[in-house]
């Protein structure tokens, strides 16, 4: 089983979309492993997308992940990671496929109401950047 790393994000969880995503979420077969809901601050959020450090929507994109709470989960699913970024659908809801969760809900670019790991390393970063060990019941 793989587990990956998704954030329901502020414009989602401030439209009430929580249940609606979650439900999404299981329906595809994925188990929640572990679920929080927070408010990040801008450390948080600034260790969370180090890699996008020199990229010129950093700035913006770390303040808008502060403006309210979000729900961090953790996923388990055989080929998790690919399936939930196939969920997801493209980072830019324009270019987001029918049936996706972004070309569902997802606003814009920035407020594009969901996040998941990319690769093996990044959901083993992202998992425990959130959560510690005692949290994550498999
Ligand atoms: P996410 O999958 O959380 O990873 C980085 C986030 O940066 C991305 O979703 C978008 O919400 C945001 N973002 C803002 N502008 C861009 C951009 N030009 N390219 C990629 N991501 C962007």
């Amino acid at each position: 089983m793989e587990k990956t790393f998704a954030i329901i994000k502020p414009d989602a969880v401030e439209r009430n979309l929580t249940g609606k995503i979650l439900e999404r979420i299981e329906s595809e077969g994925f188990r929640i492993v572990a679920m929080k809901r927070v408010l990040l601050t801008l450390a948080d959020a600034q260790g969370f997308y180090y890699v996008h450090k020199e990229r010129p929507f950093f700035k913006d994109l770390t303040a808008y992940m502060c403006t309210g709470p979000v729900v961090l989960i953790i996923l388990e699913k055989e080929g998790a990671i690919k399936a939930w970024r196939e969920l997801m659908g493209a980072t830019n809801p324009a270019d987001a496929e029918e049936g996706t969760i972004r070309k569902e809900f997802a606003v814009n670019l920035e407020k594009n109401s969901v996040h998941g790991s990319d690769a093996p390393e990044t959901a083993a970063f992202e998992i425990s950047y959130f959560f510690s060990q005692t949290e994550v019941l498999s």
